[in-house]
This record gives structure tokens, C-alpha cells and sequence, in this order.
């Protein structure tokens, strides 16, 4: 969603502020600015667009100057334009800011304001931030900004850049992350570390509430009393392979072939070498009290809640513990049905997605136990969770969601193993699974190496309008989670469900111009499969089958096969998604669609 980049220093800040804008464009936006303190006056730059085709255009004289904020703005209040982009302005030009998150008290404020003169020329909840500090400001940064938060609610993260104080920045922090950078003479602020690369040598969190004050002199923390804090920083370290995309044209291809050493890595963290048994050391929960958990329920959104789906099964299937999967948004907190023995499980990569953060406040406050299972850190939900298990990908800047999804899958398998564990009955599941776990990269890696077999079903299937996904057993989410990838990168209506509901109704848009894709499985599953497979061919439907490398069967009845090796049942779901995601890729990329950054959609969704 929005990202927020500020810079105070010596240098330009204009080329810093652009980089960061850039670096924080994988959160998906629709619109950029930046505002930069030139010769007494703020200087202004903004539109609907990529930085890469706006920046060329600013007026690169005007925008001279060594304090700057800049914005990526993912729509909410307003369309996406030049007047509702970030940064927004006061009245006389005196203030500019940058804001992630939302007003809630927006429309009251607004009215207040508009009743006393003030005259508003956007849409956005933002501009009344503006207004707000340019009439609270009487030359002491901290305390108009104290009047702001004191005015205002919701969650939000701000910096704003006033033109009597050139070389000040303020941010201020309620609910949407911000972190502050120091540099020797540099101060920075942004919602992400990655857009301080190479600028910060040290870094810290603001915290709720919090006012933070950058000069080149550096960087003061307040609380919102007005109290001065003192406040430990840490070196910041870069993950270089998260800078660049390593020679891949995109990011979502460089981040499904990540998949088998993210993989690789996760087994060797999760699984002690020596007793054999499941590391979850994060956990926040003894033995005695896991084995007391009577059900669990796993919540997440989009392909977070398709990795619940799985996960469900797994708590069912290996820990014998009843669990279910719901939407984040759905998720209601009955105090009279949750407590102790209940054990929520918030699946999320981001951390921030807002309605399985309040998911887990909720189930917190009717008492259930939390545990987050979480691909980054220092991110909101993993403050709220009780526990926390570390997915451990690495950063994912393709919006659409690869390496972080099998990430999931496995971490909720290893959860549900180590609950197992705990009630006694675990051990020889994770021993008879250790062969396959330790198996599991390569055979990524082998179907990810079949890349030229998923081209020739995309050049079949790419100027498809709709297309179906079925799958059986813990195929049912791989089938969900392929049309979702299909769906947002190359914008082909593409429908996943159970292959049993078939008959219950989809079959009705089986044709030749609807492909179907059908992952096939093992055993049991694979039988029902294969005739599912026939029901959609005697309609004349066109059949793309994922079926094993062997299977002479899924040649003969499906029109196209995409090969993968066959692995435990348990671990084909990660198996099963790596050609479903290059599908998408490889169709997308035919489409001409902006693949690294659909259109309309985010990577962190901090809006319920
Ligand atoms: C799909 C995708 C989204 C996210 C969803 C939840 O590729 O990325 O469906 O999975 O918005 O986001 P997180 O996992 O950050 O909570």
C-alpha cells in the first residue's frame, strides 16, 4: 500500500527521495510525490503514475534542496489523481505532508475545518493532517504535532516538512509502521527499511504514539506527552539479493526460483538435527498447553486463507485436533466459544493486512491463545500474537504472493507436526515425513526446471476470458490459490474449487474456451481426478492436467499435462503450485501485463 520515504541532510535530497519511492513500489501504488524544501518555499512534484515515468518530468531546478519527504499513494479517500496525491498541502503552502493509513475521524475533522474557512482541494482524509498542524504550528515542531495526534484517530503514520523549519522533519507514528534511519549529517524516515538502503547506517522503530524529530544534527524521539525518550538504534544490514532482481526480468520469476533454497533453509531451521524433533522456539507455548488446544482456527486473507486451508487439514489429519479455516474479515470473536483451549493462528506475509490483525486482537481479548505465522517481524500482527513463527523467505516484492505461499505451507505443516508433538502422537509422523522434507527442495527445484512445459500451455491457454481450477484433498487449495494467481497478474477470470463440486453446478461453464486445470494427486484422490478429468473432456473441455512425471494415464485423458516429480502427499501442495504459479507467470507476461504490480492491488492490504 502507501509507502512514505523523508530525507535531511547535506546531499540532494530529490535523487534519494525518487530512489526510495522506487524501492517502495513493490507495496503497489497508483500515484507518486515528493516535496522539497527549495528557497524558502516547499516545492511540490506529484502525479497519478510510476516514479519511473514521473520523475523524468519534475522540474529538477525547482526541486533543489536538502529536505524532502516522498509518497507512493495506493488509493483509499478519492480517485487516483494529481490533486489526491501525496504530498498534501495547507492552505497557504506552508506544510507538506505524507501519510500512510486512515483518518477514521476524517469526515468530522473536515467539517470542523470547512465550517472555520478552511478551503479543502482534495478528496483525501490527508489533507485535513495538513490543515490540522498548519494551524497548531507555532514554531515548535513537537508541539503542533502532539495537537495532531491528540485531534485525530485511526492508524496512520506521517511526516511533514514545514517551510519555516527547512531542514526539519517530523513523523509521527499511530498504528502504521515507520522507522527512522541516522547517517553521520543524514536523518531519514520511511514506512519500510528497504527504502533506506545504502543511506542509513543505523535504524529504529518508531513506536506508538511517538514524535520523532530529524535534523542533520540528528534525530530526537518524543513521546506524546512531549516527554523527550532516549532510544537504542540498531546497525542496519541490507539483504542485497532483496535490492535487485538477480537477472530476472521480474521479480515474481526471481522469487519462485528462490523457492527451493527459502525451502531448504526453513527445513534446516525448523528440524534439530540431532533429536530429530520441531524447533518452533517462538512458539510462546509449553507442551502441556498445546496439548490442551481444542480446536484452531487459522485466519488470513486472499492466499494467506488458502494457506489456512491446508494448514487446516494438517492440524486435522496429523495433530488430531479439530481446525478450520476463516477469512480473516469473517472472523467473529464469541467469548462464550473461544478461551484458553482455543488457538488462533494468524497466517500473514506482510504482517500489517489490517483484518487479520483485528482477528487477532479479538480472539486475544475473548482470551484464545494467538500465534502468528508471520514473514516479517517487526510488522504489526506479530506485536499483537502471543507466539510467532518465522515463514523465513525473505522479503517478496512481487505482489502476488510465490515464495512466501509454499513458505506458509510448510510452516503450518511443521506447526501442526510440533502440536502433534505436544499430544504425543507427532514423532513418527515427522519421522516417516524427514525423507521427503529433506527431498522437498529438489523436486522444487525439478519443477521449476520444467519452465518449457508451463510455456507451451500458456501460448495454448493465454487468450483464455475464464478459466477453472480444480482440486481434491490438500489440492483443494492448490487449486484456489493457482486461479488466484492466475486471476491477479493476467486479470483471466479464473475460478478454484473443490473437483467434487464440479458436478454441482461449474461444470455448466465447462467449453472449449474455458480451460480447465485440474492437479491431479496421488491414490484415492487421483482416481477421482482422472474422472472428473473424463466429465469435463465429454463436454469439450480443454484439460491442463499437473500430474506426475510418470503419469501415462493423465497423457491419455488430459489435452495438456504440466509434468511435476511425484513427492509425500503432505508436500505435494507446495509441488503442485510451483507450475501453477509459472502458468500465471508465463500468461501474464504474453498479456503484456504489468506482472510485479497488477493493477488495483497492494502488497500490504492496511485497510479492513
Ligand atoms: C495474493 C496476495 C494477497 C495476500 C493477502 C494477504 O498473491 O498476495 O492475496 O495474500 O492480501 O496478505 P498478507 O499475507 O500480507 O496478510
Amino acid at each position: 500500500m502507501c509507502g512514505i520515504i523523508g530525507y535531511v541532510g547535506a546531499g540532494e535530497a530529490l535523487p534519494i527521495l525518487v530512489e526510495g519511492i522506487r524501492l517502495l513500489s513493490y507495496r503497489g501504488y497508483d500515484s507518486a510525490g515528493v516535496a522539497v524544501a527549495h528557497d524558502g518555499a516547499l516545492v511540490v512534484e506529484k502525479d497519478k503514475g510510476r516514479i519511473e515515468d514521473l520523475a523524468p518530468s519534475w522540474d529538477r531546478t525547482r526541486l533543489r534542496g536538502s529536505t524532502g519527504i516522498g509518497h507512493t499513494r495506493w488509493a483509499t479517500h478519492g480517485r487516483p489523481n494529481r490533486v489526491n496525491a501525496h504530498p498534501q498541502q495547507d492552505a497557504s503552502g506552508d506544510v507538506a505532508v505524507v501519510h500512510n493509513g486512515v483518518l477514521e475521524n476524517d469526515i468530522a475533522l473536515r467539517e470542523e475545518l470547512e465550517a472555520a474557512g478552511v478551503p479543502f482541494v482534495s478528496e483525501t482524509d490527508t489533507e485535513v493532517f495538513a490543515h490540522l498542524y498548519a494551524r497548531a504550528f507555532r514554531g515548535d515542531p513537537v508541539a503542533a504535532a502532539r495537537e495532531v495526534l491528540a485531534r485525530c484517530h485511526g492508524r496512520f503514520g506521517l511526516v511533514f516538512l514545514h517551510r519555516r523549519l527547512p531542514g526539519t522533519l517530523v513523523a509521527v507514528r499511530r498504528g502504521s509502521p515507520l522507522v527512522a534511519g541516522t547517517a553521520e549529517g543524514v536523518g531519514l524516515v520511511a514506512s519500510d527499511v528497504r527504502a533506506l538502503a545504502g543511506h542509513a547506517d543505523r535504524a529504529f522503530e518508531i513506536e506508538e504514539d511517538e514524535i520523532v524529530v530529524l535534523t542533520r544534527e540528528g534525530v530526537a524521539v518524543y513521546g506524546a506527552d512531549g516527554v523527550r525518550k532516549a532510544r537504542a538504534s540498531h546497525p542496519v544490514t541490507y539483504d542485497d539479493s532483496s535490492l535487485g532482481k538477480g537477472g530476472f526480468p521480474h521479480w515474481m520469476l526471481k522469487e519462485i526460483h528462490e523457492q527451493p533454497d527459502r525451502l531448504a533453509d526453513l527445513v534446516a531451521a525448523r528440524i534439530d538435527p540431532v533429536h530429530g524433533r520441531i524447533r518452533l522456539d517462538e512458539l510462546g507455548l509449553t507442551d502441556a498447553e498445546l496439548a490442551a488446544v481444542e480446536r484452531v482456527d487459522l485466519v488470513g486473507c486472499g492466499t494467506a486463507s488458502y494457506a489456512c486451508m491446508y494448514g487446516a487439514r494438517a492440524f486435522e489429519a496429523l495433530a488430531g485436533v479439530a481446525a478450520r479455516m476463516v477469512p480473516a474479515s469473517e472472523f467473529e470473536a464469541r467469548a462464550e466459544l473461544l478461551g484458553p483451549r482455543r488457538l488462533v493462528v494468524a497466517v500473514s506475509q506482510s504482517g500489517e493486512t489490517a483484518d487479520t490483525h483485528a482477528a487477532v486482537e479479538a480472539a486475544a481479548r475473548a482470551g484464545a491463545r494467538t500465534v502468528g505465522v508471520l514473514n516479517v517481524r517487526a510488522s504489526r500482527i506479530a506485536r499483537s500474537v502471543g507466539g510467532f513463527v518465522d515463514i523465513h523467505a525473505g522479503p517478496e516484492i512481487c505482489v502476488a504472493s510465490t515464495k512466501v505461499y509454499t513458505g506458509m505451507l510448510l510452516s503450518l505443516l511443521l506447526l501442526a507436526l510440533r502440536v502433534a508433538e505436544a499430544r504425543g502422537r507427532g514423532h513418527g509422523a515427522l519421522a516417516a515425513l524427514r525423507p521427503a522434507l529433506d527431498a522437498l527442495p529438489g523436486a522444487v527445484r525439478r519443477a521449476i526446471a520444467a519452465h518449457d512445459q508451463v510455456r507451451e500451455v500458456a501460448r495454448e491457454v493465454h487468450r483464455a476470458q475464464n478459466m477453472l481450477y480444480i482440486g481434491r484433498g490438500p489440492d483443494h487449495a492448490t487449486a484456489v490459490e493457482g486461479a488466484m494467481k492466475m486471476k491477479e497478474i493476467s486479470y483471466i477470470h479464473a475460478e478454484g474449487f473443490a473437483a467434487g463440486e464440479l458436478k454441482h453446478g461449474p461444470i455448466a461453464l465447462v467449453s472449449w474456451d474455458v480451460p480447465t486445470v485440474a492437479i491431479l494427486g496421488q491414490g484415492e484422490a487421483r482416481t477421482k481426478m482422472l474422472a472428473n478429468v473424463r466429465e469435463v473432456r465429454a463436454r469439450d473441455g480443454l484439460v491442463i492436467a499437473v500430474a506426475g512425471e510418470d503419469d501415462a494415464d493423465a497423457r491419455k485423458v488430459a489435452d495438456l499435462v504440466l509434468p511435476v516429480p511425484v513427492v509425500d502427499p503432505w508436500l505435494a501442495p507446495l509441488v503442485h503450485s510451483i507450475p501453477l504459479q509459472l502458468l500465471a507467470y508465463d500468461v501474464a507476461r504474453r498479456r503484456g501485463c504489468d506482472i510485479d504490480q497488477p493493477r488495483n492491488l497492494a502488497k500490504s492490504v492496511t485497510v479492513q
